[in-house]
């Protein structure tokens, strides 16, 4: 594969933009490839090389790069209507009713303009209404790049996880390890009365996947209720991924106070939102005096493009179609597995997939996880499936990221750039995609 044109670019980037990307997670080794195009579910890249796409913009593209037909003209009516205005929108309120009406916990929404704008508002919207200060997040988790969640540590010696941050912004965060359900226990009994909030993805989706043991969340909502605290969902990823439109609240029975959403909501467009029962989204202003604002929330041509996104998945078989070959690709990972290196994990739920890199999994799986970890307690790899962002992080981290990568990539299959972040199947990938990324991977590994 020539990579001469995306190089020079790199090399450009690097002069005028912060290591050459404007997200750190697209500096991959030794350079990225540039984008010229998307086609289905492949992109393509400025050297003319092929790629199937599974990185779908890190979660947003339901679809892959072809837009169906509604969306498409959706977006450009409202684009050529004028881009925005600074005063509400019919459109608006559509997606809001939409999004009201199949998230069981949402009766209202606020549109902001990211994941991160979305769990920022949520943060200080739980603050506000609780007049409490704490924040509970689970180690490993991701939620944008925000002063109140990039906090590193535990509950007893929490620390920013960047430079910048003041060490007393960290102070009112609790860092606790995903799916225990005693140290959750012991944060409450030691801070409950301070304890605005617990912000959870339902899947860890940014520290391999890992999904919760079972009556975890269910221990989340009942704390939450003993002691007065919010339970938010950060939905950013599996919004109106897992578990269809009802997203992983209705797939795993339980009811956040307050939800926060992004990519898929917006269509592809940058987006964020938050949800939730109306007297607690009533406090955000101009209802309430919790500020929110924003130039660009409820944009109409996101608006539009996220409305129609949902409308097309709600009148087609878009959920079962890209769960059902998700499914296949992670059954056809843990085959591979099993023969070339049986003590990785492949893990992953509805169109999520990732293989974790794990180094003491064991050599078989139950029936159950035959398609991806579902924490099974009677798989003969419970016990050393990751349950934890730690365990995820322990893995063979560096491999992944300086060799697996780039294998993949020289055999046309583009992945997440590190073990960490989830990969996505599309309504654009093909039963020959899914084969032709099962050859690649046999190989690779
Ligand atoms: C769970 C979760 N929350 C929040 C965010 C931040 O979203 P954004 O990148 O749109 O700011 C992300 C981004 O990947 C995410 O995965």
């Amino acid at each position: 594969m020539n990579h001469e044109r995306s190089r020079d670019l790199y090399d450009r980037a690097l002069s005028v933009m912060p290591g050459g990307v404007n997200s750190s997670v697209r500096a991959t080794q030794p350079y990225p490839f540039f984008v010229d195009s998307g086609d289905g579910a492949h992109v393509i890249d400025a050297d003319g090389n092929r790629y199937v796409d599974y990185v779908m913009g890190y979660g947003p593209l339901l679809y892959g790069h072809d837009l169906p037909e509604p969306v498409q003209s959706a977006i450009q009516s409202h684009a050529s209507a004028g881009p925005m205005y600074g005063a509400p929108t019919e459109v608006e309120v559509e997606l809001a009713e939409f999004v009201a009406r199949h998230v069981p916990s949402v009766e209202m929404v606020r549109f902001v303009n990211s994941g991160t704008e979305a769990t920022v508002s949520a943060v200080r919207l739980a603050r506000g209404y609780t007049e409490r200060n704490k924040i509970v997040v689970m180690q490993g988790g991701y939620h944008g790049a925000q002063e109140s969640t990039l906090v590193a540590g535990d509950a007893d010696n929490p620390s920013p996880s960047t430079a910048g941050i003041p060490h007393s912004f960290a102070e009112h965060t609790l860092p606790v390890p995903f799916n225990d359900s005693e140290a959750i226990r012991t944060v409450f009994e030691d801070h409950g009365d301070d304890i605005a909030a617990v912000l959870v993805e339902p899947i860890l989706g940014n520290k391999g996947i890992v999904t919760p043991v079972d009556g975890y969340h269910e221990t989340l909502r009942e704390l939450c209720n003993d002691y007065g605290s919010l339970l938010v969902f950060d939905e950013v990823i599996t919004g109106f991924r897992v578990g269809g439109l009802q997203c992983a609240q209705g797939k795993f029975g339980v009811t956040p106070d307050l939800t926060t959403f992004g990519k898929i909501v917006g269509g592809g467009f940058p987006v964020g939102a938050i949800g939730g029962k109306s007297n607690i989204i009533e406090h955000f202003t101009p209802s309430g005096d919790v500020f929110q604002s924003g130039t660009f929330s409820g944009h109409p041509v996101t608006m539009a493009a996220g409305l129609a996104t949902l409308e097309y998945a709600a009148e087609h078989d878009v959920y079962d179609h890209i769960n059902s070959l998700a499914e296949q690709l992670r059954s056809g990972l843990t085959d591979i597995l099993a023969d070339r290196a049986p003590e990785y994990t492949v893990v992953g739920t509805d169109s999520m997939f990732k293989t974790i890199f794990t180094r003491d999994g064991a050599t078989e799986r139950g029936e159950q996880c035959g398609a991806g970890c579902r924490q099974d307690p009677n798989c003969p790899n419970f016990e050393s499936c990751p349950k934890t962002g730690a365990d995820v992080a322990n893995a063979e981290t560096d491999r992944w990221e300086r060799l697996f990568w780039q294998e993949m990539k020289d055999r046309g299959v583009f992945l997440t750039a590190n073990q960490f972040e989830s990969q996505f199947v599309s309504y654009a990938h093909t039963e020959e995609d899914i084969e032709k990324t099962l050859e690649a991977y046999a190989e690779a590994l």
